[in-house]
């Protein structure tokens, strides 16, 4: 053999231990993320049963619509993953089989609304027979964060051929400091096919972030059917890029007006102000606010009719976008919807916004301190850390970003409802939206769950273990990228996953 086959299997020796040791370094570790409020644990190891079962005795959740078997299923499921299980649990003394999980929702209900109760405590004794985990939750959609927990703690043990459950006896107390924990993806830059969204959708949950905000159309392409106005999808891409329509995520649709209009007009051209002026809606036109009604300013001033229609009402472009603002939140409010505004409102005229307004900051840092100052509603950001399109706005950046940043007084906290990520489209379609969402969102799922005293002052600190999610996120056919580099930048050199 020559000096450079010695080399190779040399350099293959080396990368085979430090995966080795990789491994065995981190299954030490507590290595769940986001990390819970409050976590004590032991040094034991359970093995999983392999007819692992749900137990849910002396509930008050009835479960008819099968959210929580469905969600249980969907753990184990990714627990097993695709390895090969050969320890057969009926062989191992019971008392350190894990034979179940108990779950307890006190709430019957399973409406999913902004603030829903999504605490949980979960404990697994380290022996007993027979030997269940507990979860127990207010809501079935707090049950559901316990199952994401209690899949973070089992590690298959290759030497076994089993499901290992480490570090018990284990008991979390968890909940979430804020209450809304979003990631906005755009549809309108670029189609997303519904399998896509779906793996996106699962994908938020392994990080409990719980709100999709969807912005569903903008200027380049209008995807969705509204029943009441069905030729407004004539402006989708084409026939095939349209979408028609249960995780505890909400998805919150968003249909940015006035600007961003011109894929409206394509079914509907009396809704642009003219066939050459497409952009913002027609401010004068009774069926612009019909039509929102239905759903849910350079154009302005230099097209003849709208021009005549401001004049005659005494209004320029800032007042007649003010004035279409506010007619189309009270449409809103009369409809009984909450309403959210990007801030530019909020910079325009805050002082007119009704007082239920939540103000959606992205522009700069230092906006949310103004909206709760002004006594309204906030959610946080701030595109030079929290905008996924940023490539260069590293995963440090995203868990850096602190919501309340300024912000001491706890009635002004309160308002701060949380933040969220952005995924605008314009660079992003189904090739490549996953690896630029992870791991970076789950940095800042992190900095939205975690109580405040918990977070790493110093993101080096929680490198590791973000790692280590990032790999179980790709263990569950998640294509997030390496930590290093510029947003969904590809590993640097070989190794393993755990070290890049
Ligand atoms: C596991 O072991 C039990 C008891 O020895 C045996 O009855 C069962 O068939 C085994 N299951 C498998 C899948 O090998
Ligand atoms: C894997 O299982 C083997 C045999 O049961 C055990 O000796 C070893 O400690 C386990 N490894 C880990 C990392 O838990
Ligand atoms: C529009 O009118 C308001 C009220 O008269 C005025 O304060 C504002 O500066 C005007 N805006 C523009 C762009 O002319
Ligand atoms: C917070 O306040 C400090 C001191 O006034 C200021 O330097 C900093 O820019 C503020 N941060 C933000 C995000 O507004």
């Amino acid at each position: 053999m020559g000096r450079e086959g010695l080399k190779t299997i040399f350099l293959w020796y080396l990368v085979y231990v430090l995966v080795i040791s990789a491994n065995a370094a981190y299954i030490k570790h507590l290595n769940i993320w986001p990390m819970p409020m409050s976590v004590s644990y032991g040094y034991g190891n359970l093995y999983l049963s392999n007819d692992f079962e749900l137990k849910t005795e002396g509930t008050k959740f009835s479960d008819a619509s099968g959210i929580l078997k469905d969600a249980f299923l969907r753990s184990i499921d990714v627990v097993r993953g695709t390895h090969v299980i050969e320890a057969n649990s009926s062989k191992i003394d019971p008392s350190y089989v894990l034979k179940g999980i108990h779950i307890v929702v006190f709430s019957p209900s399973d409406e999913l609304q902004h603030g829903v109760d999504e605490s949980y405590k979960l404990h697994i004794p380290s022996q007993g027979n027979p030997l269940y985990a507990h979860i127990e939750a207010k809501t079935v959609y707090g049950a559901l964060h316990g199952l994401q927990t209690f899949s973070q703690v089992c590690y298959y043990n290759i030497s076994s051929r089993g499901i290992l459950v480490h570090q018990v006896p284990l008991t979390i107390v968890d909940q979430p400091r804020f209450s809304y924990r979003g990631l906005l993806i755009d549809t309108s830059r670029h189609y997303q096919p519904l399998p896509v969204i779906k793996k996106v959708i699962d994908s938020m949950t392994y990080a409990k972030l719980n709100v999709l905000h969807w912005h569903i159309v903008d200027s380049q392409s209008f995807p969705l059917e509204i029943p009441s106005y069905p030729k407004l999808w004539d402006g989708a891409y084409s026939i095939s890029e349209r979408y028609a329509k249960r995780r505890g995520i909400n998805v919150l649709a968003e249909i940015d007006v006035p600007g961003h209009a011109e894929s409206w007009g394509v079914g509907y051209p009396s809704l642009w102000p003219s066939a050459d002026c497409k952009e913002p809606l027609d401010v004068s036109n009774e069926f612009t606010f019909k039509l929102i009604d239905g759903i849910l300013s350079g154009c302005w001033q230099s097209t003849p009719h709208v021009r005549k229609w401001l004049r005659r009402n005494g209004l320029n472009g800032s007042e007649a976008y003010q004035y279409f603002v506010l007619r189309a939140q009270k449409i809103a409010l009369s409809h009984g919807y909450e309403i959210i505004n990007w801030e530019e409102t909020f910079n325009n005229f805050g002082s007119k916004l009704s007082p239920k307004t939540v103000v959606h900051n992205w522009l700069g840092s230092g906006v949310a301190q103004r909206v709760v100052e002004a006594g309204l509603r906030c959610i946080v950001s701030n595109q030079d850390k929290w905008y996924l399109d940023h490539l260069d706005a590293l995963w440090q950046g995203f868990y850096s970003n602190e919501p309340l940043t300024n912000i001491t007084n706890p009635k002004q906290q309160a308002l701060v409802l949380g933040g969220e990520v952005c995924m605008w489209g314009e660079h992003v379609d189904a090739s490549d939206i996953e690896q630029t969402i992870w791991p970076r969102a789950a940095a800042a799922a992190e900095r939205l769950w975690t109580p405040y005293d918990n977070l790493a002052k110093d993101p080096e600190q929680v490198r590791d273990r973000l790692s280590y999610f990032r790999c179980l996120l790709n263990q569950r056919g998640v294509a997030a990228a390496p930590l290093d580099g510029f947003g969904r930048a590809a590993p640097y050199e070989p190794g393993s996953c755990y070290l890049q």
